[in-house]
């Protein structure tokens, strides 16, 4: 089985709502890459994770980890997946360790593994002088950090992460960027998702665009631009695809 995900046809309306979020969405991510998933704000990135983590039922469609179906085979996939959620899902009155701890016993690690684990995780993040600082003092890269920390307790072979630069400074950004191609280098796969167009430029393999719940068009950053006309950016192509009109 060459994908880690593959997302066949998905559909979803959510309740009171006028539109779909994703209307018959279908999308591949082949093992040991890093993918990103682009689309403008509202295209339905945020369902489509929250759907292969389980947190959204779909309408129709499948989504598959590893072969495992989403929603269902619930154990399996959270055994083998790091989830990076949009928002800091890290208590802001528990430090940085107690937040780890507390996660790391819910994935059903010992306490010495824990301990080695966010050890290393904070020091290859540059937190580890901050272990014992509560969250709520943490500054936003550093949050960011600590949330993509907590994912990786259980060490999955497939990280999803929603937006993992949004909102941190030059420093930080470069030091997850490294710290996901490390990641990535060691054998795992990586979705992801990002309006930083250059920086999917530089960090995936293949990207993905989506719009208004459907795949647009995929493929290498390089191949995106050599065969779009007038494109000399991904940039460019994304805007070329998806238009200039602003989102509601
Ligand atoms: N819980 C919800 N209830 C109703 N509508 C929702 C809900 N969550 C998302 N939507 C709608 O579904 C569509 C897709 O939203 P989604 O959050 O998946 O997009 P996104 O691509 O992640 O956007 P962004 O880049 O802004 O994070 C949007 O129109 C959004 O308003
Ligand atoms: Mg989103």
């Amino acid at each position: 089985m060459p994908f880690a995900i593959e997302i066949h046809d998905l559909h979803k309306q959510y309740k009171g709502s006028w539109s779909p979020a994703l209307d018959g969405l279908s999308l591949y991510v082949k093992k040991n890459q890093i993918v990103g998933l682009l689309g403008p704000n509202g295209a339905g990135k945020t369902t489509s994770i929250n759907i292969l983590c389980g947190l959204v039922e779909p309408d129709e469609g499948s989504a598959k980890i590893y072969g495992h179906n989403c929603g269902k085979d619930t154990l399996a996939i959270r055994g083998m997946t790091g989830v990076v959620p949009q928002q800091i899902a890290l208590f802001a009155n528990l430090t940085a360790w107690e937040n780890f701890y507390y996660i790391g016993r819910l994935y059903g690690i010992d306490d010495k593994k824990i301990r080695e684990r966010s050890n290393m995780l904070l020091e290859r993040l540059g937190l580890d002088k901050h272990a014992d600082k509560r969250i709520g003092r943490y500054s936003g890269g550093m949050k960011r950090r600590a949330n993509i920390i907590a994912s990786l307790l259980h060490e999955p072979r497939l990280l999803i992460l929603d937006e993992p630069t949004a909102g941190v400074d030059v420093q930080s950004r470069a030091m997850i960027l490294n710290f996901l191609k490390e990641y990535h280098s060691r054998g795992n796969t990586i979705l992801y998702t990002s309006h930083l167009m250059e920086e999917a430029e530089q960090i995936c393999d293949e990207v993905a665009i989506i719009d208004e719940g459907k795949f647009v068009v995929g493929g290498s950053p390089k191949e995106l631009v050599s065969n779009t006309a007038g494109c000399r950016r991904l940039e460019d192509v994304f805007l070329h695809y998806t238009g200039h009109s602003v989102r509601d």
